[in-house]
């Protein structure tokens, strides 16, 4: 398994464009439950249902988050030893646990049309959740600043 590494290693190009596919993976993911979650604030896409707005975008989430695992992996194991010494590099990882577990829960709870929440829990729990993917966002940014 070390082959396909260690070309990511010696190329100049490779690990610049892995990041590009990374951060465009990100977007995707990220982007589509903004959209819920402005959608909830009231603030985008008001004239449909959240629930339906939720079933359209989810398998673009899912990609998304497919990409993004994928290149994430990638380019931890092009640099490895460096990333396994950085705190902010685990941090993320902890952050970025913490959304996906609120993502499947009480996210979930919002976009299911048999279970309207209340107004006030429903913009809250949309708060977090655009709170939560930008702290995941600044700690991937920070691993190459700290
Ligand atoms: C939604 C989840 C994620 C978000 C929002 C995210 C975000 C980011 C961002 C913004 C960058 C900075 C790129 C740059 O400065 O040009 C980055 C780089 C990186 N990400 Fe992620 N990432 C996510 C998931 C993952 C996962 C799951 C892994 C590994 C298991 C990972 C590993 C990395 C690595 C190793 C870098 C390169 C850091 C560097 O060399 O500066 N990411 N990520």
């Amino acid at each position: 398994m070390a082959a396909p590494f260690e070309w990511i290693r010696s190329s100049r190009v490779a690990v610049p464009v892995i990041e590009i596919i990374h951060l465009l993976a990100v977007a995707l993911a990220i982007g589509t439950i903004m959209v819920i979650d402005l959608s909830v604030l009231g603030l985008a896409v008001r004239r449909q249902a959240v629930p339906r707005i939720a079933r359209e975008l989810a398998p673009w989430t899912r990609a998304g988050f497919g990409v993004v695992f994928a290149t994430g992996i990638l380019l931890f194991s092009a640099e490895a030893a460096k990333m396994s010494s950085k705190p902010i590099f685990w941090a993320k990882l902890v952050l970025l646990a913490g959304a996906v577990a609120f993502h499947l829960t009480a996210h979930r709870d919002l976009v299911l049309p048999a279970n309207p929440l209340d107004s006030a829990r429903a913009r809250w729990t949309a708060a977090a959740s655009l709170a939560l993917w930008f702290a995941v966002a600044f700690g991937g940014k920070a691993i190459g600043l700290l």
